[in-house]
């Protein structure tokens, strides 16, 4: 089972102003630092950065990445991100893990699944949380159906001192060169309909 993890900061430029001036792609914006974790075959991160640079080709996701200025960082485990030293305790405007997923194990009972999966998603909330500016968002987006709605990212989200302050339909069309990969056992795309992308507030930052 492969963890490629990634971490793609962008160019950065704080005042809310400064993020209505950049180029936005559906929730993201060219000047948010941005940190992407849990990545497939970087076509996510890819797709942010091809659109930011005009359509412009490149050898590889990650190749084209780099030239870019991004740091892409891999085998960081998204449980343990908090204090990585390649992440140098930087915080961002937007942390994101599309599609969340602990991996298969064969005949495990589904409850036992969803507690893997919840933990996974939990432990990357408690240090995304930390890593998180006052304003910034926590971005999952994540299968709405069946087995994945009884992760209950909401509640997680409430543990980790997270709040949902919104819940948007995700449509693969609004990253063009995105593919969704299942991360393990090859290089096959998955179904991602229906999904949504959830996004979360620090708890504190919002009350007080
Ligand atoms: C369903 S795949 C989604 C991949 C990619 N984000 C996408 O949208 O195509 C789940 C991903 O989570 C990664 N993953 C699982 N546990 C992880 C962990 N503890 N830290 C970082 N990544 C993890 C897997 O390696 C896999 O790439």
């Amino acid at each position: 089972m492969g963890q490629v993890n990634s971490s793609v900061p962008m160019e950065q430029n704080k005042s809310d102003q400064s993020f209505k001036q950049g180029i936005w792609i559906k929730h993201y914006c060219s000047s948010h630092k941005i940190l992407l974790v849990g990545e497939g075959d970087f076509s996510f991160s890819a797709c942010l950065e091809f659109l930011k640079k005009n359509y412009e080709k490149a050898m590889s996701n990650i190749d084209s990445l780099r030239s870019r200025g991004c740091k892409v960082i891999h085998e960081v485990d998204a449980t343990k991100m908090l204090g990585y030293h390649g992440l140098n305790y930087v915080t961002y405007d937007r942390i994101v893990y599309n599609f969340p997923h602990a991996g298969f194990s064969q005949n495990e009972p589904a409850k036992d699944q969803v507690r893997r999966n919840q933990d996974l998603v939990s432990e990357f909330m408690a240090n995304a949380a930390k890593m998180i500016e006052k304003s910034g968002e926590i971005h999952i987006s994540h299968k709405c159906n069946g087995f994945f709605q009884q992760w209950g990212l909401q509640k997680l989200g409430e543990k980790n001192g997270l709040v949902l302050i919104e819940e948007v339909e995700f449509k693969l069309s609004d990253y063009p060169g995105y593919n969704t990969k299942y991360g393990y056992g090859g290089d096959k795309n998955f179904d991602c309909n229906p999904s949504k992308t959830y996004k979360f507030r620090l708890k504190d930052a919002l009350y007080n």
